[in-house]
């Protein structure tokens, strides 16, 4: 499996360009899962077509994210020695044990909807409440790494820089 990793426009190609490029798809898509829960008589073809898309990115690209977060960045700034951003990055892990079983859950109620799609209003009690609390908790997590943990990477010595886009390639297979 090859997933794209994109440049954030107003960036280089540093990591924490690349983290924020993970942040703008992130949006995207959670903006699409919260018309597709709100979607009641689309045509079928599009709730398919929605479906399928949210089911690929969030089964196959986002699950990255946080590999690059969990494993690349925030072991190096845990090493820093800095008390107050290692708190935040206990909270920010709590928030991604929280994400992770969401997600979950969502991917397995659109890949329903993509073999039935005239299923959305039946699924609707599985898809509207956990895709508000998928909204909820990222508008919280996203402000917390955009305005701590990203800069935190930002001031990271550069062989340090270097190696975390590294890695983050590798896990693309980039
Ligand atoms: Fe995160
Ligand atoms: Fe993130």
């Amino acid at each position: 499996m090859l997933v794209s990793l994109g440049l954030h426009p107003d960036r280089g190609d540093g990591p924490d360009g690349l983290l924020l490029a993970c942040h703008d798809r992130i949006r995207t898509f959670t903006s699409m899962a919260a018309r597709l829960a709100a979607g009641g008589d689309a045509p079928p073809d599009r709730v398919r077509d929605a479906a399928e898309r949210l089911l690929r990115y969030f089964r196959d690209a986002f699950p990255l994210h946080h590999d690059d977060e969990e494993e690349s960045v925030m072991p190096r700034l845990r090493a820093t020695g800095d008390a107050a951003l290692a708190g935040t990055l206990e909270v920010l892990s709590a928030q991604h044990g929280e994400l992770v079983p969401l997600v979950e859950s969502l991917v397995e109620t659109w890949k329903e909807l993509k073999e039935r799609p005239g299923d959305l209003a039946a699924l609707t009690d599985r898809l509207v409440p956990p895709t508000a609390r998928l909204a909820e908790v990222l508008a919280a997590h996203l402000e917390i790494e955009e305005s701590v943990m990203i800069p935190a990477v930002s001031r990271l010595p550069a062989g340090e820089r270097e190696a975390i886009g590294r890695e983050m390639r590798a896990r693309r297979g980039a």
